[in-house]
């Protein structure tokens, strides 16, 4: 049993939070995938009439492929439940996400939504945050925040692709992988970042989710 059953298993039992009716946000990135899988099985099972609201084209792919009937985050005044992976989360339940780059279409969606369920490994929950916090940047924006990080203590590198062409999110924009070692007030940090001009969007999530389905290697997982 590894982390991938345990993110099938988990994925399964987070469709206890979806009604017939409802809109549904759906994450990007493997977990995202799983669930988007499993809520496709669970529409054709019981023949619910449910709308899905991507946050990226990774996942609009893989719902159209399932059949799941599409709308954009513009077409809807709220979402009912948002499924989500996560790259970190610390001990107050904050997130850092934006992995895959999708993070402004994701913080849109945790925005709208009424619930918000997260899924991730047993190795993404630490007490503070210590990985690289990816922050979306207008292009033209690129150096001016780059000093702004630096004076926010941190160092920022361009995410680029493996040839070393910039990646381009969704949106147009680059994306900064922003090192602040080990984050003690995340709060602040990301309330600072986001204050910069030609900032979009900081991988610093601050609205808690609900609920965190947390994967274990021995392909179990629990419930925070
Ligand atoms: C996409 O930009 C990210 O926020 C993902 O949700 C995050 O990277 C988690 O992805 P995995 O479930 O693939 O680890």
């Amino acid at each position: 049993m590894t982390y991938d059953d345990a993110i099938m298993a988990l994925s399964s039992d987070a469709l206890r939070f979806v009604k017939d009716g409802y809109i549904i946000g759906l994450g990007s990135g493997r977990a995202a995938t799983a669930l988007v899988k499993s809520l496709a099985k669970l529409i054709r099972l019981k023949n619910y009439n449910v709308i899905g609201v991507p946050t990226s084209l990774q996942i609009k792919l893989i719902a159209e492929k399932e059949g799941i009937t599409l709308v954009e985050a513009d077409q809807v005044d709220h979402i009912d439940v948002v499924f989500d992976g996560a790259d970190q989360i610390n001990s107050q339940k904050h997130v850092i996400k934006g992995g895959g780059g999708a993070l402004l279409r994701e913080n849109i969606l945790f925005s709208l939504a009424k619930k918000i369920v997260v899924l991730a490994d047993k190795t993404k929950f630490v007490k503070d945050f210590t990985i690289k916090v990816p922050v979306e940047v207008h292009p033209l924006a690129r150096n001016s925040v780059t000093n702004s990080i630096n004076k926010l203590g941190g160092s920022a590198d361009l995410r680029t692709l493996d040839r070393g062409y910039p990646f381009f999110t969704e949106n147009g924009n680059i994306v900064l992988d922003c090192d602040f070692g080990t984050i003690k007030n995340p709060k602040m940090l990301t309330q600072k970042i986001k204050q910069t001009a030609g900032v979009l969007e900081s991988g610093i999530f601050l609205r808690k989710p609900d609920v965190i389905y947390k994967a274990k290697e021995n392909g179990k997982f629990e419930i925070i």
